[in-house]
């Protein structure tokens, strides 16, 4: 049976003057999860917030928030964000290249990588079990799901992203709807896209497989929220 379809909103598009009128946005429009988009100028061309703010967010909502971490040694940082709150802590697979493989240039974005150092990876997910938190596995547009089906049923989701990390607001990319139709194929979990969410692509990326849609500016903009949601919901 197909999991339940969710919504996570992502704050990165909301007011961040405002953010307890954010949170009751999410609670009034059927939201399921809190997106937290963490970004350090390294991973992506962009800074957005920490742990403090997570912290800052926590008492505001009961449901369960996700670290998007799109920072580069997320393994520093777990603790960090396991503290503050977080439910879900996700990480990049680019993060963990195998040393084989050639450096991409620090300016040179998205980060992509063909595979995965899996023993590295499983000192980090074993670290965030043992912080009580569900551990997530994201992969930018360019990088295949190239990892076994030991590690990938060690994972409570899979984020695969369908824009170019680092900012809100893009285009859907179309390229990544057969990876997500290979993933559902041998993996039951949590299938997690992130980006150019909207009723259209919703539609495209339910029947693909996905389970758990991601949206900061599509959900943020709306002037009903609520229908955003249920449309988002139903939109397959
Ligand atoms: C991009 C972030 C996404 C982003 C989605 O780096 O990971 O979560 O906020 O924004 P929209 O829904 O506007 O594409
Ligand atoms: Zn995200």
């Amino acid at each position: 049976m197909m999991p339940k379809i969710e919504i996570s909103a992502s704050v990165l598009s909301a007011d961040f003057a405002c953010l307890k009128e954010a949170m009751k946005r999410c609670h009034s429009s059927g939201i399921d999860s809190i997106h937290l988009d963490i970004m350090d100028g390294h991973f992506v061309p962009n800074i957005s917030f920490g742990p403090v703010v997570v912290r800052a967010l926590r008492p505001l909502t009961k449901l369960p928030m996700d670290a998007h971490l799109m920072i580069e040694n997320p393994q520093w940082y777990i603790d960090d964000f396991a503290k503050a709150g977080a439910d879900i802590i996700t990480v990049h697979a680019e993060c963990f290249s195998p040393p084989s493989l050639k450096p991409q240039q620090a300016n040179e974005f998205p980060k992509k990588t063909d595979s995965v150092d899996e023993g590295k990876l499983l000192e980090v997910i074993k670290k965030i079990k043992s912080a009580n938190k569900k551990v997530g596995l994201a992969f930018n547009p360019p990088s295949p799901i190239n990892i076994t089906d030991k590690l990938l049923n060690k994972l409570n989701e899979v984020l695969i992203m369908s824009v170019n990390p680092g900012f809100s607001g893009q285009t859907f990319i179309q390229e990544v709807l057969p990876k997500i139709r290979e993933l559902r194929k041998r993996y039951k979990g949590n299938i997690q896209v992130d980006g150019g969410i909207n009723d259209q692509t919703a539609s495209q990326v339910i029947k693909s497989g996905a389970n758990m849609l991601v949206t900061a500016s599509y959900f943020f903009n709306a002037k009903d929220p609520k229908k955003v949601v249920e449309l988002l919901k139903i939109s397959h």
